[in-house]
């Protein structure tokens, strides 16, 4: 790898950097997807590699599962390790009370399964992704392929009496074909500008057939760690009610881009 990361990425850097905290020796480790979580996820197979460091990761993507085969972790299933020590992830954005809007990825499902089946979950995020109320950002819906667009006029039409701004939806694209998730299923991105109530819209929204889950995380997440393009970040447990800050040193140690092209 070549020339300087970006603040943000640098910010995405220190976040997942400083989350590694939260892994031990012996661990099982749910490995989330996305831009954020793979500089955990190479963070992580450094700390294999280099200080011997025992995990074994359970990704919630095939492409988290193979950065993590490549950088030296190793990985099983969630139905092997059953219950996970920690799940780190990444986020769309987050509010206050640490509910979360995830799936920008496309993998808001095993996302959420591989979070849920964890003691605690942990989100990374440079400062972007904080919010006073979510929904800025189109909430992910994942529905089954079969009869698609009715689950999609339904949902818009459930979306009438919710407390949102905007109710409309697109059908997310890869190029001219519907975007596929790992398990087959297509994605709504659902345009609401603002969820007054995003717990009453998870649920409703699962209730809706076809709709297999949708990308609101409620009452999941513990702590998140936030990240700053200045090496700075910021630890806040809900849990605990605490706020650490911390700067960090930013190395670009060849290690850690194995994976990237020049
Ligand atoms: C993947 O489906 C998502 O939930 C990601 O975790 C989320 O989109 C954050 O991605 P970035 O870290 O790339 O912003």
């Amino acid at each position: 790898m070549t020339g300087e990361l970006s603040p943000i990425d640098k910010a995405k850097f220190v976040a997942a950097k400083k989350a590694t905290d939260f892994v031990e020796d012996g661990m099982r480790v749910g490995l989330g997807t996305g831009s954020t979580a793979a500089w955990l996820v190479r963070c992580l197979g450094e700390m294999v590699r280099e200080d011997g460091l025992r995990i074994k990761g359970v990704p919630t993507s095939t492409r988290t599962a193979e950065l993590a085969r490549e950088v030296g972790i190793e990985v099983i299933s969630l139905d092997a390790a059953k219950w996970l020590d920690v799940t780190i992830d990444g986020a769309d954005e987050f509010d206050g009370e640490l509910n979360l809007i995830k799936g920008g990825g496309g993998a808001l499902l095993q996302e959420k399964i591989v979070a849920t089946a964890s003691d605690q979950m942990v989100v990374i995020a440079d400062i972007g992704k904080e919010v006073e109320t979510l929904g800025a950002f189109p909430l992910p819906v994942e529905v089954v392929p079969f009869g698609w667009q009715t689950s999609q006029a339904l949902i818009e039409e459930t979306l009438v009496g919710m407390d949102v701004l905007g109710r409309s939806s697109t059908l997310r694209m890869n190029g001219d074909a519907p975007f596929i998730t790992d398990e087959g299923n297509h994605i709504l991105d659902l345009h609401l500008g603002r969820i007054g109530n995003p717990r009453q819209l998870a649920m409703v929204l699962n209730q809706i057939p076809g709709v297999v889950e949708n990308g609101l995380f409620i009452d999941i997440c513990d702590a998140v760690v936030i990240g700053y393009g200045d090496g700075r970040v910021e630890v806040r447990d809900i849990n605990a009610g605490t706020v650490e800050e911390a700067t960090l040193d930013f190395v670009e140690t060849d290690n850690l881009f194995t994976d990237l092209a020049d």
